[in-house]
């Protein structure tokens, strides 16, 4: 069936040119007025390929994005030669390519094409990622599965080796038939070799049967055996008997058993290092190293982490039924700049539990789990810039903290401008004067006229404008309950405080979060004033 592509018309000119291309090379086209009516069109064309010809700055554009990205959908964007950072822009609308404009049409439809096959490879694998590592990972994959070379997967713990292996299974002719994954580390050195080749009955104590092996099982299939670095060195010479000629026996057994078998072994410490340690046989390594692929660890393809969180939110989003939105730009920079040792699988898990545990809509740095955020400060240069001398760990740990507390508070401050809308507007920035109104609300308004239309601006209580009191005793009367007293400490020390929660949480003896779960529970969030 011919590829189908969608062009949004925002630059007519090169919409009309890469239109005609396209067409002449098979694609069924269908061009888009402007980007406002381009989701209906999305939704009704099914394209392959969305050429955004223009607009890519509009404000509105990378969230329509965010909305449509389909898991197939390949996305070229034309930028202006005036555009700076063309890659960065790429980069935060989650573009599958960008080209710079005046570029001939035959290159958008070439260029088209190659977008499309690479999502057409990531959609069948689920490997996702637009990095050079992750582009020449899928490339082997789709030159190595029509073969039945052995393959050797090396790469860190989460790194995505076995999806890989399972990706050459599922692209290979041999699809139809079993893969079947053997983790040889999980299983005792004793075991490792009936489980492998399977038993004739009688042949140890407990066989009381005789069972088929993984390779017998496995045949016309592929095995994958995971953690190979592991094996014994008796059960190393008869992989490698398989390896070579294709059979072997089973435990106890005496005739030798044939079977068409690709063998696909990973590792995630290199096999080289432990060859050279004498953990593996040097022929067993040559043997294995015929096809390699090397999966790089997520740390040195940070500009995947967008794509993968985005990708991430959206199914489990829909798996676990709860409605998000996405991150805010503060929260996905956290994730960028963490360690990730675990690689994509503890990006995933992380992915999982925030959209179960964080209140639905969208991710912020509040609901990062404090272990992730730690361990960005195990991961900071003891260097601070401007400062001579090295700093002590302490040091550092104290300004990240610092750093991140306020962080967390400018977010919250945020979020509480956001809820209001309709009551904030923003004015020009003249001579200003602050005054209290009847509700004890700021007005900050504007001294000598108003520009025309305008409003002064209306903010929401905010602690720190209302003078400071002295500290109020919390009383405790016939009836209230722990909530209630708790209740009041916290209005009390809000108050003591004007509102400061960092130094309330202090007082109070709680940390900052717990303080701020507790005055939602309360709603003490958004009430006009905790001295009521
Ligand atoms: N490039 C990727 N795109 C999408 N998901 C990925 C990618 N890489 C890994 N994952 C996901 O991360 C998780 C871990 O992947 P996988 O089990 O393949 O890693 P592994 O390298 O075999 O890890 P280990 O060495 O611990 O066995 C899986 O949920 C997998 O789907
Ligand atoms: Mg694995």
């Amino acid at each position: 069936m011919a590829d189908r592509a969608l062009i949004t018309m925002e630059d007519l000119e090169a919409a009309v040119r890469a239109n005609a291309a396209l067409e002449a090379a098979g694609f069924r086209t269908t061009m888009v007025s402007a980007l406002d009516d381009f989701r209906a069109s999305l939704r009704r064309t099914d394209p392959d390929l969305l050429l955004l010809t223009g607009g890519l700055r509009e404000p509105g554009l990378a969230r329509t994005l965010l909305e449509i990205v389909g898991p197939r959908l390949a996305i070229l964007g034309l930028v202006e030669s005036t555009d700076a950072d063309p890659a960065a822009l790429a980069q935060r609308l989650g573009l599958s390519g960008v080209l710079v404009k005046p570029v001939p049409a035959d290159e958008v439809v070439a260029h088209g094409r190659r977008l499309i096959e690479r999502k057409k490879l990531q959609s069948r694998t689920g490997i996702l990622g637009e990095h050079p590592g992750i582009q020449e990972v899928l490339a082997k994959i789709g030159q190595m599965a029509p073969v039945s070379s052995t393959v050797l997967i090396q790469g860190e713990s989460g790194t995505g080796k076995e999806l890989a292996a399972k990706a050459i299974h599922d692209l290979s002719p041999r699809r139809a038939k079993p893969f079947i994954a053997v983790n040889c580390a999980a299983i005792p050195e004793t075991l490792l070799e009936s489980e492998l080749f399977g038993h004739e009955k009688g042949s140890f104590t407990g066989a009381a049967e005789r069972r088929l092996g993984m390779f017998e099982l496995a045949d016309g299939g592929t095995i994958f055996l995971d953690e190979i670095g592991e094996m014994a060195p008796a059960t190393q010479v008869k992989v490698l008997r398989v390896l070579e000629e294709r059979e072997f026996f089973r435990v106890g057994g005496a005739a030798p058993i044939k079977v068409d078998v690709r063998v696909i072994a990973a590792t995630n410490r290199p096999l080289k290092a432990a060859m050279e340690a004498g953990q593996v046989r040097p022929d067993l390594y040559y043997r294995l190293n015929v096809l390699s692929i090397y999966l790089p660890p997520l740390r040195e393809r940070r500009s995947d982490i967008p794509l993968l969180v985005r990708r991430f939110i959206q199914d489990l989003a829909k798996q676990h039924d709860r409605p998000f939105r996405g991150m805010t730009a503060e929260a996905m920079q956290l994730l960028m700049d963490a360690p990730w040792p675990g690689n994509v699988r503890q990006l995933r898990n992380l992915i999982e539990s925030m959209v179960v545990l964080a209140p639905a809509g969208e991710i912020r740095p509040a609901d990062i789990p404090r272990e992730i955020r730690d361990s960005m400060m195990r991961n900071l240069p003891v260097l601070v810039p401007g400062v001579t001398r090295e700093v002590s760990g302490q040091e550092l740990q104290y300004i990240v903290q610092t750093l991140l507390d306020l962080r967390l508070q400018i977010e919250d401050l945020r979020r509480r401008l956001d809820e209001m809308p309709q009551r904030v507007e923003v004015i020009d920035m003249g001579r200003r004067a602050v005054a209290t109104g009847d509700g004890g609300e700021v007005i900050v308004g504007h001294v000598g006229g108003v520009g025309a239309g305008a409003r002064p601006v209306e903010v929401a209580p905010m602690y720190e404008a209302q003078p400071a009191r002295a500290p109020e005793a919390v009383v405790y009367e016939a009836g209230m309950k722990m909530a209630d007293v708790e209740k009041a400490a916290i209005v009390a020390a809000l108050n003591a405080t004007r509102g400061n929660r960092r130094k309330a949480a202090e007082s109070l003896g709680i940390g900052e979060r717990t303080l701020y779960r507790k005055l939602k529970e309360y709603q003490l969030d958004g009430e006009p004033s905790p001295r009521t």
